[in-house]
């Protein structure tokens, strides 16, 4: 009976922790108190909810900093809240989390060009609707604003050329894998070539960009060697299991004849 009861409050507690700790994460009271307000104070948590951040976990206060656990003391700068990034200092703001990216991005054009109107993070990513990274990110509209096309659209090019040997590589080990063959070194290192493929486009270097693409699709060449060794392999695994399986057709039929004459044989 004891234990019994118990068990009850325990589970309660666990419950309400739970719920808590989910609440702690979903509703801070920075998202309550703004998705209250109106125009510019509300709309940053309507296009934060649609954002990677959102879906990995990253919320107002990892960001903007604060207490998000206390109405009268969120935004206060003894907890933390450092507020809003002007212009150039966004780049800070964000690399404190992408530190590689804002290392490729300071020694890059536009980062050398933020204090004259170079691009920065917010300006192709936008701040709260950020979405996962994509080459479509490069396109003539949004390139064309401060300067022209021409080298954007050289990069775009290179890039995407890479990126499209690297998905069709992708589908092809994704095929090995259903078949039963274990491809994780060769995944291994896909991963890792799309990671270091993904670092090269904040440098906005069109040479640099030209030059690393020949030596990715070199490398990517090299796991398409190991992919058509496989493929042979299977091929000639699927003759063999053909002649096989004839072999053991012929066997039958053989056998099947003999045992019919030995019958007709016995008959007479
Ligand atoms: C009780 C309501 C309330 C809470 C809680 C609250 N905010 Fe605010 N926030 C406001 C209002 C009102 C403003 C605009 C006036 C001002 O700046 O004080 C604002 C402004 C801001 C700004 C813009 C500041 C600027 O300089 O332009 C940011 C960023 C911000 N809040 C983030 C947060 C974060 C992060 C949290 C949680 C840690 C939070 N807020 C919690 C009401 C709130
Ligand atoms: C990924 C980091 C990040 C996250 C997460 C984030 N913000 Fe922001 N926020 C920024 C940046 C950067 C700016 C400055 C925008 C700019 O310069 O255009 C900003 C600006 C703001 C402003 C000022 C808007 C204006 O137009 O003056 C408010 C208010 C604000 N954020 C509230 C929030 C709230 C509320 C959340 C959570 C729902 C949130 N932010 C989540 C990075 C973030
Ligand atoms: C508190 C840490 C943090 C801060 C600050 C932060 N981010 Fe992120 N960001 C993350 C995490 C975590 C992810 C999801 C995991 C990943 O893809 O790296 C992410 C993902 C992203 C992605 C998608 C990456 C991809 O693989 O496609 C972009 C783009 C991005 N952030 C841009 C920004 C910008 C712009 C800012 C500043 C306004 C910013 N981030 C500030 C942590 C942060
Ligand atoms: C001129 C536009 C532009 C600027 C400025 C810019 N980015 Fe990007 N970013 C892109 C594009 C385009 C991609 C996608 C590249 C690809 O898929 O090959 C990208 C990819 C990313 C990624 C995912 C790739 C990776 O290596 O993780 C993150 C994270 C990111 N950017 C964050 C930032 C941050 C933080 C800043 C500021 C320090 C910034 N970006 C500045 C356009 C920009
Ligand atoms: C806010 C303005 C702005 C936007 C938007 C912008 N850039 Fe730039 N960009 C600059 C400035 C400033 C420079 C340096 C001066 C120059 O070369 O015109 C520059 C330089 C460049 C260069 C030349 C680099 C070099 O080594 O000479 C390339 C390439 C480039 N940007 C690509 C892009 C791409 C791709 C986009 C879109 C994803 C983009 N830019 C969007 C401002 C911008």
């Amino acid at each position: 009976m004891i234990r019994l009861f118990a068990f009850i409050i325990v589970s309660c507690l666990l419950i309400l922790l739970a719920a808590n700790s989910v609440l702690a994460q979903e509703e801070t009271v920075c998202i309550q108190c703004h998705s209250g307000q109106s125009g510019k104070l509300a709309i940053p948590v309507e296009e934060w909810r649609q954002s990677v951040h959102a879906a990995n976990g990253i919320s107002c206060h990892d960001c903007h900093g604060g207490d998000p656990t206390d109405f009268a003391m969120a935004m206060s700068p003894e907890r933390g809240f450092i507020g809003v990034p002007d212009f150039v200092g966004v780049p800070d703001f964000c690399g404190r989390c992408h530190v590689g990216v804002r290392q490729d991005y300071g020694e890059s054009a536009h980062g050398q060009a933020i204090e004259t109107g170079g691009a920065q993070c917010v300006i192709c990513h936008q701040a709260h609707a950020v979405k996962q990274a994509e080459i479509t990110l490069i396109n003539e509209e949004d390139c064309s604003r401060c300067h022209e096309y021409g080298q954007a659209g050289e990069i775009r090019d290179a890039l995407a050329g890479t990126e499209q040997i690297i998905e069709d590589v992708e589908q092809t080990l994704d095929r090995l894998h259903r078949f039963g063959i274990t491809t994780d070194k060769m995944s291994g290192g896909l991963f890792d070539l799309r990671n270091r493929y993904r670092r090269l486009f904040h440098s906005v270097d069109v040479e640099k960009v030209r030059l690393q693409s020949v030596a990715f699709q070199d490398e990517l060449a090299k796991i398409k060697q190991d992919i058509a060794a496989i493929d042979s392999t299977l091929a000639q695994r699927k003759i063999w299991g053909g002649a096989a399986v004839g072999l053991l057709l012929l066997g039958g039929i053989v056998s099947m004849l003999i045992r019919k004459t030995y019958h007709d044989e016995e008959g007479h």
